[in-house]
C-alpha cells in the first residue's frame, strides 16, 4: 500500500472546523419554535445529549449526529475515534445504538481513495464493534476533510438517563481520563511525547459501550458524556436547574500521561478559553483555582468518557466494577451544594 498523506496537513486549525462556542449557538437558537409535537419528549432545547422521540410503548428513538476534521493522521484510526465520539451520546442516555448514517466532507483532489477508504473502514470497525448497523449516508467535496455519523439508538424513555435529573447523595464516575485537547495541542507543536499521544489515541478510539452496560447495574440517576465544553463545563450543565450543585474534587482527576505537563506549559487548545467564557462563572471560587487546572477542567475532550452520578454508596462498587473491565474509570465527585454550581474541591 502507497504511503497515505497525513490527514491532519489538510487541516487549517484556524478555527474552521471547531465546535461553536456554548453562547453562540443558544443565542441563534432562541426563541426559535416548533410545535409540541406529542411524541417529542427531549428535543434541541435543553442540553441533553440526544433528542428523544417516542416510538412505541416503552420505546423511543435516541438520535444524536456529530463531525469534525482529523485530529490524527491516520485515516483508519480518525474513523474509528469519529465513530465512537458520535455512539457516545446514546451511551450517555443510557441507550442502545441501532443505525448510522456517515456524514463525509473530504477533499477528493488532494487525498486519494485509500485515505477515504480507510477513514471508512475505521469508522466501521466502531459501529460493528457497537453493533450498530451503517445504513448509508452523505457525502461532499470539501477542501477540508471531515467525518462524522448520525447515530439513532433505542430506550425506554423512562429509564432513560438525563443529564437534568440531579440529586443530592450521589457520587461522579468519570470512565476516561482528561486531556485530549492538551495532548493534541502539544503533538501539533511537536512536544507530545509517544505515551501521551498514544495514551490519548487509544482512549479516543474506545467505545463508551462497555462502561454503560456497567453502569447501567448502578442505578445511574443523571448522566452525560464529556466532550466539547471539557468536564467543568458539561458539569455546569448537569448541575443548571437541579435542586443542587456538584462538587469535583480537582486533586483526584484521571488525566492522560503529559496532559498536566502541557497545561503548564501553556499547550492549551482554543476551545478552553471559549469554554471558560461560557460557564467560568458556574464556579464560586474561580479565582482560586490554579490556571493549569482550570485549564484541565475546561479542556474540550474528542470521544470522552460518561460522567455518570449514581448513589454514594453504589460509586466505590461502580468503580470497581469498571477498572475490573479495564475501564479506565475514577470518582471525580460528588452531588451537593448550592444548584447550579460546580465547587472545585483541592
Ligand atoms: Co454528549
Ligand atoms: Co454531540
Amino acid at each position: 500500500m502507497s504511503e497515505m498523506p497525513a490527514l491532519t496537513k489538510m487541516t487549517s486549525f484556524s478555527g474552521c472546523g471547531a465546535k461553536l462556542g456554548p453562547g453562540l449557538l443558544e443565542k441563534a437558537l432562541c426563541g426559535l419554535s416548533q410545535p409540541a409535537y406529542p411524541d417529542m419528549l427531549v428535543s434541541f432545547e435543553g442540553c441533553e445529549d440526544a433528542g428523544l422521540y417516542r416510538a412505541g410503548p416503552g420505546l423511543a428513538l435516541v438520535q444524536t449526529v456529530d463531525f469534525f476534521p482529523p485530529i490524527v493522521d491516520d485515516p483508519f484510526l480518525f474513523g474509528r475515534i469519529s465513530a465512537a465520539n458520535a455512539l457516545s451520546d446514546v451511551y450517555a442516555m443510557g441507550g442502545r445504538p441501532v443505525t448510522a448514517l456517515a456524514l463525509v466532507c473530504f477533499p477528493a483532489s488532494s487525498l486519494g481513495l485509500e485515505s477515504l477508504r480507510a477513514m471508512m473502514e475505521g469508522g466501521l470497525d466502531a459501529l460493528v464493534e457497537a453493533g450498530c448497523a451503517l445504513l448509508g449516508g452523505h457525502s461532499i467535496e470539501d477542501a477540508e476533510p471531515k467525518l462524522g455519523y448520525a447515530v439513532t439508538g433505542f430506550v425506554d424513555p423512562d429509564r432513560a438517563w438525563r443529564n437534568n435529573s440531579l440529586e443530592p447523595g450521589l457520587g461522579l464516575i468519570l470512565t476516561k481520563p482528561l486531556g485530549t485537547g492538551l495532548v493534541n495541542v502539544a503533538f501539533r507543536a511537536g512536544c507530545a511525547s509517544e505515551e501521551a499521544v498514544e495514551a490519548a489515541q487509544t482512549s479516543m478510539a474506545r467505545l463508551n459501550k462497555k462502561a454503560a452496560e456497567i453502569l447501567s447495574s448502578y442505578s445511574v440517576r443523571a448522566c452525560t458524556d464529556v466532550t466539547g465544553f471539557g468536564l467543568a463545563g458539561h458539569a455546569a450543565e448537569m448541575a443548571d436547574g437541579v435542586s443542587c450543585g456538584l462538587r469535583i474534587f480537582g486533586g483526584e482527576l484521571p488525566l492522560l500521561p503529559g496532559a498536566a505537563e502541557y497545561a503548564a506549559k501553556g499547550l492549551v487548545p482554543g476551545g478552553t478559553g471559549r469554554n471558560k467564557e461560557g460557564r467560568l462563572r458556574a464556579l464560586p471560587r474561580a479565582s482560586e483555582i490554579a490556571p493549569e487546572l482550570l485549564d484541565i477542567l475546561f479542556d474540550p475532550q474528542t470521544s470522552g468518557g460518561l460522567l455518570a452520578a449514581v448513589p454514594r454508596s453504589l460509586a466505590h462498587d461502580a468503580l470497581s466494577a469498571l477498572r475490573g473491565a479495564g475501564v479506565d474509570a475514577g470518582i471525580v465527585g460528588e452531588s451537593g451544594g448550592p444548584p447550579g454550581q460546580v465547587d472545585i474541591v483541592i
